[in-house]
């Protein structure tokens, strides 16, 4: 077994723990109405709504709810904490809510929205007055919780855990109570090694500790002996690190350059609590309380924020696309929900998808055709982009038409886009001149592109024919299973769509600019005839395929124009592709299936996570180039060439999640490394497993990875629980471009499986990049 903790000499803790911050500081009116409970009514649908008492907890941070009449000892009781809350919403803002709008007025009802794929919640309040404590009291809270510093949040996630523990609410935990407690964070510990730190931590030697001493059994229990020798590594007296030290650290061990002398004192302003270490110097805790920041994180900071030319046309960016927006679950018979789209939007998605068919009573309406998914109105879908397309990004948003409808209800569809898009929506040329390469997201920036078949090319040549425009996602939605079948082989469907097209699409097929849907001829057919603002769609295994047998036509075609690739028609269960091997080729719109969470997803959002989670990421150099050679199959060819050695020593990992709630279970972890990339980069390697410790398991082991073609690598680090007799059970993981990697000691701040963040679960790893020589 490891070492739980270090020497008692490493313990100087000059900094007393301050629990006054959370929720009592800022006991506004509102908390206090909070605190007091509330009767809400919860909404599940226009038929149940159910009376519930809702009351935060002392901590401000918990809202506890159960039913009101429950009887006792069997009353189900449920709480979550502000922490998984991401924002309030006021008024009839669900579905669910505007089910119930003739009901019950708007300044009664509120949304919760929470981050990650957990469903909202939709409560009705008795009176104005309360709907509004509830309201702003919330969005302090979250508020509060978001501009926490590091310290503040360990300070949080401790309390919750004593909360959690304590059963009987006295405010005390005895030695039993603790060791319980140790189980449900992951800790498997010697019960003599256990009492021994109890012991030291009950000052009062009262038999039990009191949250104060609870947080200091805490540090005890999590003393890092790893950092603390690489903090004795550096400092020269064995206490402090005076600023030259520190900036030695950066320099030599954080490969910092240049910077580190700012850097350093920066740093210890910004980390170092103590008030006498300010002076100049900085002890132990600011040290770790530094490596644990996002700053001291993996991921470059400067690369976090928006940093990239936005300047450039459209298809030399890769663009954070969704397939199926509308579903919340699965194809066949999954909910068609507009919060599906906000979801999107919110995850930096800028090409959403909306699959349109003729409804009743004149409006079309959006869900996946032929199948039991709910149906959602063509307008609402239209209204909440309006709403939500910018609210974290301004960059543009590409609304992907898939067009069933009859003639009438697409000048239906015409009308409610230009009436409720209004000049968001654009309808014209941003110059008044033909093309030759697309505008850039900085032109483009608040406007909605409509992409979707148009009558004739922005020159207005109409006598161009439409046999051909049938794309072939639609073929898909015909029940085709091979990629491309002649139009001839479409059936009565395909052909009267074709036929109503010519006949009568005018109308919106004029509010279609930039992203025209055309059908694939070839890349030889594109360099001849094909124009910038006219694209493809193309499915998985088409791209797959034409990725392997003409990657540099393929990454010369998308220079010039855009090409989106949607999952297989045969993954009924929402299942995704790997979008690595669509990038590697340039393709920009690689849509992937957003309510699936997993290693597709986990690669999106990696590859998103910089330039400011804008939904662009402009791609390398050598796929900006008309003329490039590059071929992901053949790395060594470009120019430039200039493969590296990454080698990642995994050092330790820090309270990581618990997958098996079983009482007693605890988990055998392992970290694999995994890089996606072009081939020849696609690689793998793991350290071995360590028993029964997901707390503070140390496993120092180095990996060794060569990479060819860095500017299009992703690395994922993903933590499991080791199984000998089935699949290991996946606990955590993080991915980033290879290109936004810090080399020397740091952080990887694990997601869940949902992608949201479950601090303070990390990795501490020890990074070197260097030139294969
Ligand atoms: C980790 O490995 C380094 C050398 O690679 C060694 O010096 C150190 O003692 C090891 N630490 C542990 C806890 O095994
Ligand atoms: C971390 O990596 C650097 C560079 O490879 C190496 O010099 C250093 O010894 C490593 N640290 C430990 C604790 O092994």
């Amino acid at each position: 077994m490891c070492v739980l903790f270090a020497p008692v000499s490493c313990h100087r803790n000059k900094t007393q723990y301050t629990l006054t911050s959370q929720g009592f500081s800022t006991l506004l009116r509102d908390a206090l109405v909070m605190m007091a409970g509330s009767t809400l009514r919860k909404v599940k649908s226009r038929s149940w709504k159910k009376q519930r008492h809702f009351r935060l907890l002392e901590d401000g941070m918990t809202i506890w709810y159960k039913s009101r009449w429950a009887g006792r000892g069997h009353s189900t009781c449920e709480y979550f904490s502000i922490t998984e809350v991401e924002a309030v919403r006021e008024g009839h803002q669900s579905e669910v809510l505007l089910s119930i709008a003739e009901e019950f007025p708007a300044d009664l009802c509120f949304t919760l929205v929470f981050h990650g794929r957990q469903g909202n919640l939709d409560l009705v309040a008795e009176s104005t007055e309360e709907a509004q404590a509830w309201i702003q009291g919330v969005r302090k809270l979250i508020h509060k919780t978001q501009t926490m510093d590091e310290k503040e949040r360990l300070d949080q996630w401790v309390w919750d855990w004593f909360n959690k523990a304590d059963k009987n609410k006295d405010g005390k935990m005895n030695f039993k109570e603790v060791r319980k407690l140790l189980k449900m964070m992951n800790v498997e510990m010697n019960e003599e090694h256990a009492l021994h730190l109890f012991t030291m931590a009950d000052k009062s030697e009262s038999g039990s500790l009191e949250i104060e001493q609870f947080v200091h059994f805490y540090k005890m229990l999590t003393q890092r002996d790893e950092v603390w020798k690489v903090f004795q590594d550096f400092s020269g007296d064995g206490e402090k690190l005076m600023l030259e030290e520190l900036e030695n650290f950066l320099r030599t061990e954080q490969q910092e350059g240049e910077q580190s002398a700012q850097h350093a004192q920066e740093l210890t302003d910004r980390y170092e609590p103590s008030e006498s270490g300010k002076d100049g110097a900085m002890t132990f805790d600011g040290f770790q309380m530094y490596l644990c920041s996002q700053e001291g994180s993996i991921f470059k900071p400067e690369h976090r924020q928006l940093h990239q030319d936005m300047s450039q046309p459209l298809s030399h960016y890769f663009i954070s696309s969704s397939h199926n927006t509308y579903l919340l679950e699965n194809q066949l018979r999954g909910h068609s929900s507009l919060e599906a789209y906000i979801k999107a939007l919110k995850r930096g998605c800028r090409c959403v998808e909306v699959d349109c068919w003729d409804g009743s009573d004149g409006e079309p309406v959006v869900y996946h055709g032929h199948t039991l998914t709910s149906k959602i109105l063509f307008k609402d879908v239209i209204s909440t982009l309006k709403e939500y397309a910018f609210k974290v990004s301004d960059f543009p948003v590409i609304l992907s038409l898939e067009n069933h409808c009859s003639v009438e209800q697409q000048t239906v569809m015409a009308q409610h886009l230009s009436q409720i898009l209004g000049d968001t929506l654009l309808t014209t040329l941003v110059d008044g001149l033909i093309p030759q390469q697309l505008p850039s997201p900085q032109e483009l920036k608040g406007k909605i592109l409509l992409k979707a078949k148009k009558i004739g090319g922005l020159e207005v040549c109409l006598d161009e024919t439409l046999t051909d425009e049938v794309s072939d996602e639609e073929e898909m939605a015909n029940g085709e299973c091979s990629d491309d079948p002649p139009a001839e082989s479409l059936g009565h469907n395909a052909k009267v769509q074709n036929m109503n097209l010519i006949l009568y699409d005018l109308e919106l097929s004029d509010l279609v600019v930039y992203c025209k849907s055309v059908h694939f001829h070839g890349f030889e057919h594109a360099r001849l005839h094909g124009k910038c603002y006219e694209m493809s769609s193309f499915s998985e295994s088409k791209a797959k395929k034409l990725a392997k047998e003409a990657g540099t036509d393929f990454v010369q075609y998308n220079t010039k124009q855009m090409s989106r690739i949607y999952p297989s028609g045969l993954r009924t269960d929402s299942s995704n592709y790997n979008p690595q091997e669509m990038w590697n080729v340039g393709c920009q719109i690689v849509a992937l299936n957003f309510q699936t969470a997993g290693l597709e997803m986990d690669l999106n959002d990696g590859l998103f996570r910089q330039n400011g989670c804008c939904g662009y990421v402009l791609k390398p150099d050598f796929m900006r180039d008309g003329s490039t050679q590059f071929s992901p199959e053949k790395p060594d060819g470009k120019q430039g060439y200039k493969p590296l050695r990454l080698s990642i020593q995994v050092m330790s990992g820090q309270q990581l999640p618990k997958v098996n709630q079983k009482e007693g279970s605890i988990v055998d972890p392992l970290v694999r490394v995994e890089i996606y990339g072009v081939p020849q980069d696609q690689a793998r390697e793991e350290t071995s497993h360590i028993n029964n410790n997901g707390f503070n398991p140390v496993w120092n082991e180095t990996l060794n990875f060569v990479i060819h073609t860095p500017e299009l690598a992703l690395v994922r680090f993903v933590v499991e629980d080791y199984d000998k007799a089935s699949r290991n059970d996946f606990m955590g993981q993080f991915t980033l471009p290879f290109t936004c990697l810090q080399a020397g000691y740091r952080h990887i701040h694990l997601l869940s499986r949902d992608g949201t963040a479950i601090p303070p679960s990390s990795l501490f790893v020890n990074i070197s990049i260097s030139e294969l020589t």
